[in-house]
C-alpha cells in the first residue's frame, strides 16, 4: 500500500490527520500559521492546494512545514492514480482555509473540477470551512446561501471577521483569527476535550466603583489571567461565562463574555452561572470597598473639598465567598495576590472563602498586574503544587488540568 493510503488509525498513536486546503486568496499564507498551529497540538497535516493559492503561497511552503508531499493538480502522484480518494479517505477531517467565494459556490454545488474541490466530494470525515473574501462578496445572497447549504449539510463554519480588507474596503471578509480557526478544527476532532460538556464560569479584570461621574475606585488588574483561563477552557470544549470587568482585551474565541464595572454587578452577573456551572474560577480582582454615596455631579475642588478628602467607603458583597458558601457540587478555584506569607494567606483564604483550590502568586516583584508571565502556587487542602515561572496562557492550562483532576475526584 501506498504510504498515503494508510488510514489515520495506521498512522499510529492515534494520532489524526487534517487536510487543510487552501484556495485562491491573499489570506493563503496565514494558513502556514494554521498548519503549525494544528502540530503544535500533535495534529498530523497534509495541504491540498487550488492552482490559484500556488499565485499567493508556493506549495514549498507547505512541504517543508509538513514534511509531506503538497498535491495541486489531480494527476500530480504518479504513483496514486487515485490521489483524491486516498487523499480524503486518509483525513479525520478538512480544514479549507481560507476559503474563496468560488471554491464554496462549487462546495455547495458538488463541482469536483481540480484535485481539491474532487477530494471535498469524496470526504466522509468532518469539513471545517473558514471563508475570506470581500465584504460584498461575502454579504452576496449567492454566497449567504452556498454557506446556508453545507451548514445544513454539517459542514462547521468559522465565520470571518469584521475588518480592513486587502481590497481597501472595510467589513465582514478578513479570515479568522488563526487561533480560531485551529481551535474549531481541535474541537471538531475532539482533541483536548476534556471540559466537553461543562460549564465554566470566570470572572476577570477590575471592578470600578464611582466616587462621581468622573473618579473611581480600581485596581491594577489587566485581566490577562481570568481572559487565559476562560480562552483555554473554551478550547478544551466547556461552554464558558466570562463577567468581566473594564479590560482592554479582546473577548476570547467561543466565549460568552458579560461586561460588568461594579463589584455589586459582578456578583449579579455571576449568580446565574454559577448555579449550573461545573468549575468556577475567580481570577477578577474585586474592590473590597466602595464610596458610601457616590455623588451624580463632579466633585468640584473648593465647593466639595470635605468630600474629596474624606470619601466613605462601605464594604463590597465578596463575589467568591458568597456564591462559594452556597456551592453544591462545584469545583470552585480563587486566587490570592499577595505581598508577603503568601502560603499561609492563600491556607485562610482557602477555608474562609470556601474554595476548593487557591492559586497564590506574589506581586511585591516584576510579576504579577499586566505581565505576559507569572509564578504560581497552586494551594489545595492537602497539597501546594509549585508551579514554575510560565506564560499566563500556560498556567491557565496548568489551573484548568488540577480543576479537572477535582471534578473527578
Ligand atoms: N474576591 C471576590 N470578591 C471580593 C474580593 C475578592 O470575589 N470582594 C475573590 C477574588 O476574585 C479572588 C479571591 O477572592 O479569587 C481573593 O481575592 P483577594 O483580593 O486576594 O483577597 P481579599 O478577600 O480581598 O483579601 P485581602 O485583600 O485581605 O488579601
Amino acid at each position: 500500500m501506498d504510504s498515503t493510503q494508510a488510514t489515520a488509525q495506521e498512522t499510529g498513536c492515534n494520532r489524526k490527520t487534517v487536510l487543510v486546503g487552501v484556495t485562491g486568496c491573499i489570506a493563503a499564507y496565514k494558513s502556514a500559521e494554521i498548519v503549525r498551529g494544528l502540530q503544535k497540538a500533535g495534529v498530523r497535516v497534509k495541504v491540498v492546494m487550488t492552482e490559484h493559492a500556488c499565485e499567493f503561497v508556493g506549495p514549498t511552503t507547505f512541504r517543508a512545514l509538513t514534511r509531506e508531499p503538497v498535491a495541486v493538480k489531480l494527476f500530480d502522484e504518479p504513483g496514486d492514480p487515485i490521489h483524491h480518494i486516498s487523499l480524503a479517505q486518509e483525513a479525520d477531517a478538512m480544514l479549507i482555509a481560507p476559503c474563496t467565494a468560488n471554491v464554496l459556490a462549487k462546495l455547495a454545488c458538488g463541482i469536483a473540477d481540480d484535485l481539491l474541490t474532487t477530494t471535498a466530494l469524496a470526504l466522509t470525515s468532518p469539513m471545517i470551512i473558514a471563508p475570506a473574501m470581500n465584504v460584498h462578496m461575502y454579504e452576496n445572497a449567492a454566497t449567504r446561501k452556498n454557506m446556508g447549504v453545507l451548514h445544513t449539510r454539517g459542514v462547521h463554519f468559522v465565520e470571518a471577521a469584521d475588518g480592513y480588507l486587502a481590497c481597501g474596503d472595510t467589513g465582514k471578509g478578513r479570515l479568522a483569527d488563526v487561533d480560531a480557526i485551529v481551535a474549531e478544527t481541535l474541537k471538531v476532532l475532539g482533541i483536548g476535550c476534556d471540559l466537553a460538556g461543562r460549564h465554566v464560569l470566570v470572572t476577570a479584570g477590575p471592578t470600578v466603583e464611582a466616587i462621581d461621574p468622573v473618579r473611581y475606585i480600581s485596581n491594577h488588574s489587566s485581566g490577562k489571567t481570568g481572559y487565559a483561563i476562560a480562552a483555554a477552557a473554551a478550547r478544551r470544549g466547556a461552554e464558558v461565562t466570562l463577567v468581566s470587568g473594564p479590560t482592554a482585551l479582546e473577548a476570547p474565541f467561543g466565549v460568552h463574555v458579560v461586561d460588568v464595572r461594579t463589584a455589586c454587578d459582578m456578583l449579579a452577573a455571576a449568580e446565574e452561572a454559577f448555579k449550573i456551572c461545573d468549575v468556577a474560577v475567580f481570577a477578577a480582582a474585586v474592590s473590597d470597598m466602595r464610596p458610601k454615596n457616590p455623588a451624580d455631579r463632579k466633585l468640584k475642588k473648593g465647593e466639595a473639598d470635605e468630600a474629596l478628602s474624606s470619601i466613605e467607603l462601605v464594604e463590597n458583597p465578596d463575589v467568591l465567598a458568597t456564591l462559594a458558601a452556597a456551592k453544591t457540587s462545584q469545583v470552585v478555584v480563587g486566587f490570592a495576590a499577595e505581598t508577603n506569607d503568601v502560603l499561609e494567606n492563600a491556607q485562610a483564604k482557602l477555608a474562609r472563602k470556601h474554595a476548593d483550590m487557591i492559586v497564590a502568586n506574589d506581586v511585591s516583584g516584576e510579576l504579577g498586574f499586566g505581565t505576559e508571565e507569572n509564578k504560581v502556587w497552586l494551594v489545595g487542602a492537602d497539597e501546594v503544587e509549585d508551579v514554575p515561572r510560565l506564560a499566563k496562557t500556560e498556567i491557565a492550562d496548568i489551573v484548568l488540568d488540577r480543576a479537572v483532576r477535582l471534578l473527578e475526584d
